[in-house]
């Protein structure tokens, strides 16, 4: 079977490899995957960005969905034919996070899913909405999951609140459309007016263009008249935390997710105490989200959105668009 692995980093440096295909041992599943998609980490892990020191080779991706081609002795949750995706941290069933159950992140700590063929123990997999194609299952493990845990279990989200989402990568486009389900009023900020309209007929229901004024926190407190948003889904990292206090109601909750932005302004402690703001890590979330979350996909035959599918073989492609930052949605690798 063929697979992408990281050898030295950089995305020109990513090279296809093959080897025997593997064989499920004792409470193992073997999966043919069909489609894998990509999420910021994956880049910065390509780049060498994520953890510099992260053992070499290794197959990258956390997020992909296949069809079960075999089981392991006393595998019984799943068998040949079902379509499952992998769960983003391999250890992390179920309850609150703890250090052990963080370890085994696909794409990182371990192997992950660009590869034609991967096994993963039994509580690694969950079986995946029967009405999604393979690419829109594929895009459900790390974006998903994380939107639904900052929006549903974090956030409790519901029809008389406002949710601020930034720019319209994978994790905010889904928190967009969870936010939706929910009943709430989604805004949020892009760097383009085009991804704006389109953001808008997935339900968005007012846009602000952060390049053209990064001081986004004063049109969130225009269109909640003054009070604040319920919740900040914060992608943006150091640089757009600052406004994202700003822009949070007293008593609500910022859902700190991403890094994609730097500052050299120190963090803003009084805001957060004075108006009592919930600053809550995520990191994607549990087998048990993953699962809520399928039942919520499936009730509402919600679609994730794809915005480019690549071949296999132009894996290193579908990173460089990731890197080049114009998609809306998520970039997916078909196999
Ligand atoms: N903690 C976790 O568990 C977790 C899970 C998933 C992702 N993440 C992190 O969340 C972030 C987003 O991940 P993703 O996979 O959704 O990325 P993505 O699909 O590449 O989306 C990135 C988008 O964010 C927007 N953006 C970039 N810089 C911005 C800024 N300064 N302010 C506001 N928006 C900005 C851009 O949207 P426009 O083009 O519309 O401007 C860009 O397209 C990354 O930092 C990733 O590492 C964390």
């Amino acid at each position: 079977m063929k697979f992408w692995r990281i050898s030295s980093f950089g995305v020109d440096k990513l090279e296809m490899a093959e080897r025997p295909d593997p064989q499920p041992g004792p409470g193992e599943v073997l999966i043919a995957v069909k489609a894998v998609s990509l999420n910021y980490r994956d880049l910065m892990v390509v780049e060498g960005r994520y953890n510099p020191k992260m053992e070499l080779p290794r197959i990258p991706c956390s997020d992909g969905a296949g069809e079960v081609l075999a089981i392991g002795e006393g595998v019984s949750s799943v068998k040949v034919g079902d379509r499952v995706a992998g769960i983003f941290m391999q250890n992390w069933i179920d309850g609150k996070p703890a250090a052990a159950k963080q370890k085994g992140a696909l794409g990182g700590d371990v192997d992950g899913m660009l590869a034609e063929k991967v096994i993963l123990h039994e509580p690694g997999v969950v079986k995946v909405p029967d009405h999604l194609t393979w690419e829109e299952a594929s895009t459900l493990p790390c974006a998903g999951v994380t939107a639904w845990n900052a929006v549903v279990r974090t956030g409790q989200i519901r029809s008389c609140d406002t949710v601020v989402i930034q720019g319209t990568g994978g994790v905010s486009i889904f928190a967009l459309q969870f936010a939706r389900l929910a009943g709430a009023r989604v805004i949020g900020t892009s760097s383009s007016e085009e991804k704006l309209a389109k953001a808008k007929d997935l339900g968005l229901d007012a846009g602000f263009n952060y390049r053209k004024n990064p001081e986004w926190a004063k049109w969130v407190m225009q269109e909640t008249n003054g009070v604040g948003a319920d919740l900040v889904v914060e992608v943006g990292g150091a640089g757009t935390f600052g406004q994202s206090l700003k822009a949070v109601r007293t008593g609500g909750t910022v859902a700190q997710i991403g890094v994609l932005s730097q500052t050299s302004e120190p963090v803003p402690i009084g805001p957060i105490l004075m108006s009592q703001i919930r600053v809550q890590g995520i990191y994607v979330g549990s087998r048990a989200d993953f699962e809520e979350m399928n039942a919520a996909i499936a009730l509402h035959r919600l679609q994730p959105h794809i915005h480019e599918v690549f071949p296999f073989k132009n894996a290193p492609g579908a990173f460089q668009a990731m890197a080049g930052g114009s998609h809306f949605g998520k970039l997916v690798i078909a196999l």
